[in-house]
Protein backbone atom coordinates (compact mmCIF):
# COMPACT_ATOMS: atom_id res chain seq x y z
CA UNK A 1 0.00 0.00 0.00
CA UNK A 2 1.64 3.37 -1.01
CA UNK A 3 1.81 6.01 1.59
CA UNK A 4 -0.49 8.59 1.36
CA UNK A 5 1.36 10.98 3.80
CA UNK A 6 5.05 11.85 4.15
CA UNK A 7 7.71 10.22 6.82
CA UNK A 8 7.14 12.91 9.32
CA UNK A 9 3.07 12.61 9.24
CA UNK A 10 3.49 8.90 9.35
CA UNK A 11 5.65 9.05 12.40
CA UNK A 12 2.59 11.42 14.02
CA UNK A 13 -0.58 8.79 12.62
CA UNK A 14 2.18 5.48 14.26
CA UNK A 15 2.20 7.35 17.63
CA UNK A 16 -1.62 7.46 18.24
CA UNK A 17 -2.13 4.53 16.52
CA UNK A 18 0.18 2.39 18.64
CA UNK A 19 -1.78 4.23 21.82
CA UNK A 20 -4.66 3.03 20.65
CA UNK A 21 -3.35 -0.50 19.77
CA UNK A 22 -2.18 -0.60 23.52
CA UNK A 23 -5.06 0.26 24.80
CA UNK A 24 -7.21 -2.74 22.52
CA UNK A 25 -4.00 -4.98 23.65
CA UNK A 26 -4.70 -3.76 27.62
CA UNK A 27 -8.43 -5.10 27.24
CA UNK A 28 -7.96 -8.20 25.37
CA UNK A 29 -7.15 -9.72 28.82
CA UNK A 30 -9.82 -7.12 30.43
CA UNK A 31 -12.96 -8.63 28.42
CA UNK A 32 -11.45 -12.25 28.64
CA UNK A 33 -11.63 -11.97 32.87
CA UNK A 34 -15.54 -10.05 32.18
CA UNK A 35 -16.73 -12.93 30.05
CA UNK A 36 -15.82 -15.28 32.70
CA UNK A 37 -17.44 -13.46 35.26
CA UNK A 38 -20.71 -12.02 33.39
CA UNK A 39 -23.90 -13.69 34.36
CA UNK A 40 -26.22 -12.14 31.48
CA UNK A 41 -26.67 -14.08 28.48
CA UNK A 42 -26.84 -11.08 26.46
CA UNK A 43 -24.23 -9.15 28.12
CA UNK A 44 -21.47 -12.41 27.63
CA UNK A 45 -22.75 -12.67 23.98
CA UNK A 46 -21.74 -8.79 23.43
CA UNK A 47 -18.55 -9.34 25.57
CA UNK A 48 -17.32 -12.38 23.17
CA UNK A 49 -17.89 -10.10 20.34
CA UNK A 50 -16.33 -7.52 21.23
CA UNK A 51 -13.24 -9.81 22.42
CA UNK A 52 -13.46 -11.05 18.54
CA UNK A 53 -13.81 -7.23 17.37
CA UNK A 54 -10.63 -5.92 20.09
CA UNK A 55 -8.17 -8.76 18.14
CA UNK A 56 -9.53 -7.85 14.55
CA UNK A 57 -8.78 -4.02 15.58
CA UNK A 58 -5.36 -4.70 17.03
CA UNK A 59 -3.86 -6.80 13.67
CA UNK A 60 -5.60 -3.85 12.00
CA UNK A 61 -3.83 -1.42 13.86
CA UNK A 62 -0.26 -3.40 13.37
CA UNK A 63 -0.97 -3.73 9.94
CA UNK A 64 -1.29 -0.13 9.31
CA UNK A 65 1.31 1.16 11.38
CA UNK A 66 3.06 -1.36 9.78
CA UNK A 67 2.17 0.34 5.92
CA UNK A 68 2.94 3.44 7.61
CA UNK A 69 6.80 2.42 8.71
CA UNK A 70 6.10 1.93 12.05
CA UNK A 71 6.02 -0.92 14.60
CA UNK A 72 3.53 -1.52 17.09
CA UNK A 73 4.36 -3.83 19.93
CA UNK A 74 8.22 -1.76 20.61
CA UNK A 75 6.36 1.46 19.58
CA UNK A 76 7.10 3.05 16.46
CA UNK A 77 10.56 2.93 14.63
CA UNK A 78 10.85 6.85 14.48
CA UNK A 79 13.99 8.52 13.06
CA UNK A 80 16.11 11.21 14.66
CA UNK A 81 14.46 12.70 18.30
CA UNK A 82 11.12 10.65 17.63
CA UNK A 83 13.49 7.49 19.34
CA UNK A 84 12.08 9.34 22.10
CA UNK A 85 8.74 8.75 21.33
CA UNK A 86 9.86 4.96 20.35
CA UNK A 87 11.16 4.58 24.45
CA UNK A 88 7.91 6.02 25.71
CA UNK A 89 5.60 3.62 22.91
CA UNK A 90 7.55 0.51 24.45
CA UNK A 91 7.17 1.82 27.86
CA UNK A 92 3.85 2.44 27.32
CA UNK A 93 3.22 -1.29 26.27
CA UNK A 94 4.79 -2.63 29.15
CA UNK A 95 2.87 -0.69 31.37
CA UNK A 96 -0.43 -1.91 29.65
CA UNK A 97 0.54 -5.37 29.59
CA UNK A 98 1.15 -4.92 33.29
CA UNK A 99 -2.02 -2.93 34.01
CA UNK A 100 -3.84 -5.66 32.04
CA UNK A 101 -2.36 -9.05 34.19
CA UNK A 102 -3.16 -6.67 37.28
CA UNK A 103 -6.90 -6.14 36.11
CA UNK A 104 -8.02 -9.48 35.49
CA UNK A 105 -7.75 -11.16 38.99
CA UNK A 106 -8.81 -7.99 40.78
CA UNK A 107 -12.24 -7.94 38.48
CA UNK A 108 -12.58 -11.46 39.72
CA UNK A 109 -12.61 -10.39 43.67
CA UNK A 110 -14.17 -7.13 44.12
CA UNK A 111 -17.74 -6.99 44.48
CA UNK A 112 -20.59 -7.52 46.86
CA UNK A 113 -22.63 -9.80 45.07
CA UNK A 114 -21.96 -11.73 41.79
CA UNK A 115 -24.23 -8.89 39.88
CA UNK A 116 -22.55 -6.10 42.09
CA UNK A 117 -19.34 -7.79 40.11
CA UNK A 118 -21.43 -7.78 36.73
CA UNK A 119 -22.33 -4.10 37.78
CA UNK A 120 -18.96 -3.27 38.11
CA UNK A 121 -17.28 -4.78 35.26
CA UNK A 122 -20.03 -3.23 33.04
CA UNK A 123 -19.24 0.16 34.05
CA UNK A 124 -15.56 -0.53 33.34
CA UNK A 125 -16.51 -1.91 30.24
CA UNK A 126 -18.22 1.37 29.54
CA UNK A 127 -15.52 4.34 30.47
CA UNK A 128 -13.16 1.89 28.09
CA UNK A 129 -15.01 2.10 25.33
CA UNK A 130 -15.27 5.87 25.94
CA UNK A 131 -12.03 5.98 26.19
CA UNK A 132 -11.34 4.10 22.64
CA UNK A 133 -14.01 6.25 21.16
CA UNK A 134 -11.97 9.21 22.25
CA UNK A 135 -8.23 7.52 20.57
CA UNK A 136 -10.04 7.24 17.57
CA UNK A 137 -11.80 10.14 17.38
CA UNK A 138 -8.49 11.42 17.74
CA UNK A 139 -7.02 9.26 14.68
CA UNK A 140 -9.69 10.06 12.54
CA UNK A 141 -9.11 13.81 12.98
CA UNK A 142 -5.18 13.40 12.83
CA UNK A 143 -5.56 11.53 9.36
CA UNK A 144 -8.19 13.50 8.03
CA UNK A 145 -6.12 16.75 8.61
CA UNK A 146 -3.00 15.02 7.07
CA UNK A 147 -5.04 13.46 4.21
CA UNK A 148 -4.87 9.62 5.00
CA UNK A 149 -7.74 8.80 4.16
CA UNK A 150 -7.06 4.82 4.44
CA UNK A 151 -6.35 5.78 8.27
CA UNK A 152 -9.34 8.02 8.75
CA UNK A 153 -11.57 4.79 7.53
CA UNK A 154 -10.30 3.03 9.48
CA UNK A 155 -10.64 4.97 12.73
CA UNK A 156 -14.37 5.90 12.01
CA UNK A 157 -14.76 2.37 11.32
CA UNK A 158 -13.41 1.43 15.00
CA UNK A 159 -14.78 4.21 16.36
CA UNK A 160 -18.52 3.20 15.44
CA UNK A 161 -17.70 -0.69 16.65
CA UNK A 162 -16.85 1.05 20.18
CA UNK A 163 -20.05 2.71 19.73
CA UNK A 164 -21.75 -0.09 18.94
CA UNK A 165 -20.52 -1.94 22.12
CA UNK A 166 -20.99 1.12 24.28
CA UNK A 167 -24.92 1.39 23.60
CA UNK A 168 -24.97 -2.81 24.28
CA UNK A 169 -23.38 -1.58 27.71
CA UNK A 170 -26.02 1.49 28.18
CA UNK A 171 -28.73 -1.21 27.06
CA UNK A 172 -27.78 -3.71 30.13
CA UNK A 173 -26.82 -1.74 33.05
CA UNK A 174 -29.87 -0.77 34.22
CA UNK A 175 -31.09 -4.76 34.23
CA UNK A 176 -27.79 -5.96 36.05
CA UNK A 177 -28.72 -2.40 38.40
CA UNK A 178 -32.06 -3.69 39.04
CA UNK A 179 -30.33 -7.48 39.92
CA UNK A 180 -27.95 -5.92 42.36
CA UNK A 181 -30.78 -3.96 43.92
CA UNK A 182 -32.99 -6.97 44.02
CA UNK A 183 -29.60 -8.78 45.73
CA UNK A 184 -28.80 -6.14 48.04
CA UNK A 185 -31.84 -4.39 49.25
CA UNK A 186 -34.72 -6.10 50.76
CA UNK A 187 -38.07 -6.00 49.02
CA UNK A 188 -40.18 -3.98 51.85
CA UNK A 189 -37.31 -1.34 50.98
CA UNK A 190 -37.31 -1.77 46.88
CA UNK A 191 -41.32 -1.18 47.55
CA UNK A 192 -40.93 1.80 49.22
CA UNK A 193 -38.41 3.37 46.80
CA UNK A 194 -40.72 2.83 44.29
CA UNK A 195 -43.64 4.40 45.76
CA UNK A 196 -41.57 7.32 47.40
CA UNK A 197 -42.19 9.49 44.80
CA UNK A 198 -45.81 9.43 45.03
CA UNK A 199 -45.24 9.99 48.89
CA UNK A 200 -42.84 12.99 48.48
CA UNK A 201 -45.31 14.51 46.34
CA UNK A 202 -47.63 15.11 48.72
CA UNK A 203 -45.02 16.16 51.20
CA UNK A 204 -43.49 18.69 48.91
CA UNK A 205 -47.53 20.33 48.09
CA UNK A 206 -48.06 20.39 51.62
CA UNK A 207 -45.06 22.50 52.34
CA UNK A 208 -46.24 25.57 50.44
CA UNK A 209 -49.62 25.27 51.38
CA UNK A 210 -48.59 24.95 55.46
CA UNK A 211 -46.57 27.99 54.72
CA UNK A 212 -48.82 30.25 52.80
CA UNK A 213 -51.79 29.25 55.26
CA UNK A 214 -50.17 31.54 58.01
CA UNK A 215 -49.07 34.15 55.09
CA UNK A 216 -52.78 34.14 54.13
CA UNK A 217 -54.02 34.03 57.78
CA UNK A 218 -51.49 36.86 58.41
CA UNK A 219 -52.77 38.67 55.17
CA UNK A 220 -56.40 38.44 56.78
CA UNK A 221 -55.22 39.25 60.27
CA UNK A 222 -53.64 42.44 59.46
CA UNK A 223 -56.83 43.34 57.53
CA UNK A 224 -59.23 42.37 59.98
CA UNK A 225 -56.76 44.35 62.52
CA UNK A 226 -56.91 47.74 60.18
CA UNK A 227 -60.53 47.00 59.83
CA UNK A 228 -60.84 47.27 63.61
CA UNK A 229 -58.87 50.08 63.86
CA UNK A 230 -60.79 52.22 61.73
CA UNK A 231 -63.90 51.20 63.16
CA UNK A 232 -62.61 52.31 66.56
CA UNK A 233 -61.26 55.67 65.48
CA UNK A 234 -64.89 56.45 63.27
CA UNK A 235 -66.61 55.35 66.82
CA UNK A 236 -63.89 57.75 68.66
CA UNK A 237 -64.96 60.50 66.12
CA UNK A 238 -68.50 59.95 66.69
CA UNK A 239 -68.19 60.25 70.42
CA UNK A 240 -66.24 63.37 70.29
CA UNK A 241 -68.76 64.97 68.29
CA UNK A 242 -71.08 63.80 70.68
FE1 LIG B 1 -11.64 -1.77 20.70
Amino acid sequence: MAKSTTPVSDAVLVKYLNEAYGKEMQLETALKAQIALAQRPALKKGLQDHLKVTKAQARGLKKRMRELGGKADAGPDLPGPDVVADAAGAASSLANKALAAAKGPVQALRGTSASDNELRNARDCYWNEAEEIAHYAVIEAVATELGDRETAKLAKQYRKEEERMQALLEREIPKIVKAVLKEEVPKQERSTATSSPARRKPAASRKPASASKPAASRGSSARSTSSARSTTSTRRKAAAKA
